[in-house]
């Protein structure tokens, strides 16, 4: 993936028209996005169900952008081979899921994807840190993960600082994204705290002009 960004806005297609998703694709890749953000969810992992690979592989051919997909799903291990397939440019997994950390990051790096890890709020900084060198992307949630629209979690900032810290020593090209209540005003919190990728589901595809959202965030 390449970007010409220093901060990388990625829209969640959570809260997009499902079905619309190449307009609603195009819609924010025009208005400047980065990267598509597809969040899975099982019904087992979270209280909530979404979509598979198959719309990840159609995704793929509706749009140019790169997908940054977040599982949210019980045992990822078994997945992450099939959404690589379908398309999938960066593979994020939970570290509380069910499945072998270090062997779901070499999954991922085998089948051609980038590997990220993902923390719920309640999840310290230090259980990403064995990790650092072998992952992309690290993915601080900043809302419970489910639902789309949820209030901002000021309380993770510190633990932003920390991720950002322990990756500048081993891992500086680390990307650090949040993920949940994302509106210009915590966008700002989040990017001082030393977050990198912006995620972003209710505020653009609720925005009536969303390249002023789009800068907005930025
Ligand atoms: C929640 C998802 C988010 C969600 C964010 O579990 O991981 O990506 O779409 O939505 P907003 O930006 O509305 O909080
Ligand atoms: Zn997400």
């Amino acid at each position: 993936m390449n970007f010409t960004h220093s901060i990388k806005i990625a829209p969640s297609i959570l809260s997009a028209d499902y079905a619309s998703l190449r307009d609603e694709s195009e819609r924010v890749r025009l208005a400047g996005a980065d990267m598509l953000h597809v969040d899975v969810m099982d019904g087992h992992f979270v209280p909530n169900i979404t979509i598979g690979p198959a719309v990840v592989k159609s995704l793929n051919k509706a749009t140019e952008m790169p997908l940054d997909c977040h599982l949210m799903i019980t045992d990822p291990l078994d997945y992450v081979e099939a959404f690589a397939k379908a398309g999938a440019d960066l593979i994020s997994f939970h570290v509380e899921s069910r499945s072998d950390i270090a062997a779901t990051i070499a999954k991922i790096k085998s089948a051609g994807a980038l590997p990220a890890l993902v923390l719920k709020p309640g999840t310290p900084a230090s259980a990403v840190e064995p990790y650092l060198r072998d992952l992309a992307l690290v993915l601080v949630m900043t809302v419970e993960p489910g639902f789309g629209g949820q209030k901002f979690m000021s309380d993770m900032l510190p633990k932003i600082r920390a991720i950002r810290a322990m990756a500048d020593a081993v891992n500086p090209d680390l990307l650090l994204e949040v993920d949940g209540g994302i509106v210009p005003d915590t966008a700002k919190l989040c990017v001082e705290a030393g977050a990198d990728v912006l995620v972003s589901g209710s505020y653009l595809f609720g925005a009536t002009d969303v390249a002023a959202a789009v800068a907005s965030l930025r």
